[in-house]
């Protein structure tokens, strides 16, 4: 304890005329309440594949006043050189860097196809996980992650990170407070163009697993579940790429939830369009702002538009001939890559519960992968809640 403030507390108890003996028990209990109020030290974070991705996950640690970045694992040069440019050492492989380090917690945002066994190596280390979305590459592969992870019991958070943005708080909130009565259809739309050099500077991004299905569509299922609840059946089309990779350029599907309401979702990577989170949600300054929403919900009592955050009701007669207005919701803007490096921090410290558990993830991608299935097949999927771990 500092020295003024431990005279300060003996004169003081003097004049109360105190013992010796009760003194010492006053300073000691201070001493103990000043250890409580001191700062924790700082969760260390390792981050593994510092692309794209993976820097705007440095970016965000830079400035959390509770995380510190203390290495990088990445075999590319410009993974490296991207690490020397943060002052860090660059590992080639996980193991490495694990021979070295102790970090508290672990980033995956490496290629898809690489979550599962890195992630599973964090997990024997005993090391809490931030795992890129898709949580993997098929859902076998992140079933036996999840159920890892349990066994272990050891904390995987997926990176869907549009939940912890306010926005999206705030359109879950006024759905749970009823204000648009019962759900009963939702619209997703996500349509965008990917410039060629997108994919010729990373050569995964052309092969299986990692169309605009898995990498982009994966993002609204999985906040038409949290809006929503569980899908029961998914019905697709999707279209091949005309650039020649191996994935699809287009599809929709239609998702009936168990609650009776359905959605439909729509995903481009090689359309022009003004219509996706990236172009509406101001959430990313690389994208331009189109001011127009990418999400649509309608109950039986009002409808939403996300993330303009539009509350449309009709104030007089609930009837299409009376007038409908709309008010918009207010809500903070903060960014949520930021959000989720502190929640991870939490989840660290036993603070909190994973926002975006491996649970979750995993039943993402079984919409995910639902949909794969009902547009290569042309049949109905009905899912089967095959994501229970024992
Ligand atoms: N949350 C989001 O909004 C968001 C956005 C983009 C990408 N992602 C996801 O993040 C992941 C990465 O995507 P990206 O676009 O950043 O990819 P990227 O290709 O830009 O970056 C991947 C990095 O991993 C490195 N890498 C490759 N093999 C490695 C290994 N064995 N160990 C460590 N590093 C290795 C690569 O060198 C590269 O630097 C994907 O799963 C993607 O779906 C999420």
């Amino acid at each position: 304890m500092d020295m003024v403030l431990e005279n300060m507390i003996l004169a003081q108890s003097a004049a109360k005329g105190m013992t010796v003996g009760e003194m010492t028990g006053l300073l000691s209990q201070n001493a103990l309440s000043a250890q409580n109020t001191l700062p924790s030290p700082k969760v260390r974070l390792a981050i593994c594949g510092l692309g794209l991705v993976g820097q705007r996950h440095a970016a965000a640690m830079a400035q959390s006043l509770d995380a510190q970045l203390i290495g990088v694992v990445d075999p590319s040069d410009a993974g490296r050189s991207a690490a020397q440019s943060l002052g860090l050492s660059c590992y080639n492989s996980l193991s490495e860097m694990l021979e070295e380090e102790t970090p508290d917690g672990v980033v995956i945002s490496t290629p898809t196809p690489l979550h599962v066994e890195q992630g599973e190596t964090c997990i024997e280390h005993g090391i809490p996980v931030l795992i890129e979305k898709p949580l993997a590459a098929s859902i076998e592969e992140a079933r036996h992650l999840v159920q890892r992870a349990k066994e272990k019991d050891i904390a995987i958070l997926v990176g869907h990170h549009r939940r912890h943005n306010p926005i999206i708080k705030k359109a879950k909130a006024l759905i749970s407070e009823g204000r648009l009565g019962q759900i009963r259809a939702l619209q997703s739309t996500c349509w965008f163009y990917k410039p060629d050099d997108y994919f010729e500077v990373a050569e995964w991004r052309k092969l299986k697993g990692a169309g605009p299905i898995s990498v982009n569509l994966v993002h609204d299922v999985d906040l038409m579940r949290h809006f929503c609840g569980e899908v029961l059946r998914v019905q697709a089309q999707s279209v091949p790429s005309s650039r020649g990779f191996e994935n699809e350029e287009l599809a929709s599907a239609i998702l009936t939830f168990d609650t009776g309401a359905i959605a439909t979702v729509s995903v481009s990577d090689s359309v022009v369009s003004p219509w996706s989170w990236e172009m509406t949600s101001k959430e990313y300054h690389i994208y331009p702002h189109t001011h127009e929403s990418c999400y649509m919900i309608a109950g039986t009592e009002g409808a939403l538009s996300i993330p303009d955050l539009r509350l449309w009701t009709h104030p007089d007669a609930k009837d299409w001939w009376s007038p409908i207005s709309a008010i918009s919701m207010p809500s903070e803007t903060t960014d949520p890559l930021h959000n989720q490096i502190r929640h991870f921090v939490e989840v660290i410290r036993g603070k909190a519960e994973p926002l975006v558990s491996g649970e979750e993830g995993l039943k993402t991608l079984e919409v995910i992968d639902a949909i794969q299935a009902a547009a290569s097949t042309g049949e109905t999927i009905t899912l089967d809640h095959r994501s229970a771990i024992g």
